[in-house]
Order: structure tokens, then sequence, then C-alpha cells
């Protein structure tokens, strides 16, 4: 055996034949499961995918480039689990597309500030921030509380969003534009099926204004989902890996 062995060290084209095939072994074993496994991400109840009104607010989100100085993930380090409370699970950001994680934080990490602050925090905070945090070097963004909220193509970014996998389902798309408005009113007819279709939604009106569907709505709407659709007193990591 040990002699043989002294065959591929001394040829040098045997042995890096012999290599690549001891290689591609392990890495067929680590790539093939992938090719029939349909996800990765262990299902964990409460993800869903956002209302149209959070799905809006994400999108100016992602205009705006407030992922330039927040990141959306809390890493599993002690310092920033008793700061930002429970780290962020990979389900929590299934529907995300493009995932919104990032590593540059200039502000905070907003994985879980849904809850934190009240709307009308948010709202005062966007328009002024230094109103709020004296010494605060976040750009204020007053115009979202003017502007109407442009929802003309909800439809389309809903249909665009199933197509890279967010279970959106008919109704859902159908009801899309209805389910802005039903978002911003809690006596709206519709309340009850719009709960149905988007469980642990927050209805209300955002910006303080309701009169008018203004991008601060959206934006504070997807603000306050942020983190909080997982209930983490009953969550139990352990119990996904039996
Ligand atoms: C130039 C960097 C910068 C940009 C761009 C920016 N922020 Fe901030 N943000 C900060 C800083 C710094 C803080 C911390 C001080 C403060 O609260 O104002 C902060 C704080 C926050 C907070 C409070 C977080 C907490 O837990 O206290 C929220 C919410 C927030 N930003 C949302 C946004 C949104 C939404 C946008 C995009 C419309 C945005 N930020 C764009 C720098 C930025």
């Amino acid at each position: 055996m040990l002699n043989r062995h002294e065959l591929l060290e001394k040829h040098g084209w045997l042995l890096t034949t012999a290599i690549l095939v001891v290689v591609a072994i392990g890495g067929i074993v680590e790539i093939a499961p992938l090719f029939y496994l349909e996800s990765t991400i262990e299902k964990v109840e409460g993800v869903r995918p956002y209302s149209p009104l959070e799905q809006k607010g994400r999108n100016i989100y992602i205009r705006e480039g407030c992922y330039l100085c927040h990141s959306q993930q809390v890493r599993p380090l002690r310092d920033e689990v008793e700061r930002y409370g429970h780290y962020s699970l990979a389900a929590e950001s299934m529907y995300d597309h493009p995932f919104q994680w990032g590593s540059k934080r200039t502000g905070p990490d907003l994985a879980r500030v849904g809850g934190k602050y009240s709307d009308d925090w948010h709202r005062q905070h966007m328009i002024d921030p230094r109103s709020l945090v004296p010494e605060s070097v976040m750009p204020p963004y007053k115009f979202l509380a003017e502007k109407h909220l442009d929802y003309e193509h909800i439809e389309a970014d809903l249909k665009a969003l199933r197509a890279v996998g967010v279970p959106y389902t008919d109704e859902m798309i159908e009801n899309a534009k209805a389910d802005i408005h039903t978002q911003l009113d809690p006596f709206a007819d519709d309340y009850d099926a719009f709960m149905a279709r988007y469980p642990k939604a927050q209805v209300r009106d955002f910006d303080g204004d309701p009169r008018n569907v203004t991008e601060m709505d959206a934006l504070i709407a997807y603000m306050q989902i942020l983190g909080t659709m997982v209930d983490f007193e009953t969550y139990k990591a352990e119990e996904n890996y039996r």
C-alpha cells in the first residue's frame, strides 16, 4: 500500500488527478442535495410576505438608501442580543428581495425596530432627526410626509416577488390596492379578510394625516412590522433541529 503511494508522489499529474477526484467527491456530497432541496431555510411560524403597504414602505427604504447607514441583521453575539433582542433568523428575511442584512452601521440595526417607538416618534424623527436625537447625523426625510404614495403598480410588484418565490396568492394580488387602504383604516369593511391574509399586520393611520396616503404611511408601516412577525416568547430554536 505504502509503495503504491510512492507512485502517486513521483508522478505529479497522477497526484493532481487523484486530488481532483477526492475534492470532487466532497464537492458533490455538499452540492448535490441543493439540486433537489426546495429550500434550505427552516420554516418559522409567523413569517409571512409583507402586506402591500409594508412592501411599498420597503421599496421606499431601498429607494432612499436607508441601507447605506442601517443594517437589518442582529448577529448571535452577546452585545448585539442584549442591545437589539433575539438574533435574526434566516426565515425572517426569506421574503426580502433583495435582503437588507448589510454590514454598515452608521445608525443602529433596524431588524427589531418594530414596536420600539410610536408612530409619532418615527414621523417626527423622519421629519427632523435632530429634534429627537440632538447628536444624530441622520438626514431629514420631511418630504415623505408630503408625498402621495404611488401604488399604481402594486399588483405588478407583488407578481414580480411571486416570480422569485414569495408566496403571494391570487387573492392577495387582486386585493393589493384595496389592502393599502384597509391597512390604514381600522374600520374598513374588509378588516377581517385583510388580517387573515396578513396576520399581525398593524392597522391604523401611520402618519397622523388620515386624509392622505403618503410615503410616510408606508415607511412607518414597514418600520413597525420589522422584527415582530416571529413570537420569540414561544420560539425555540432547538425544536427546528429535531
Ligand atoms: C447618513 C446615515 C443615515 C441614513 C442614510 C439613514 N439613517 Fe437612520 N439613523 C442614522 C443614525 C446615525 C441614527 C441614530 C441617531 C438617531 O436616532 O437619529 C439613526 C436612527 C434611525 C432610527 C432609530 C433607530 C433606533 O433603534 O433608535 C430609525 C428608525 C431610522 N434611523 C430609520 C431610517 C430610515 C427609514 C432611513 C431612510 C429613509 C434612514 N434611517 C436613513 C443614520 C442614518
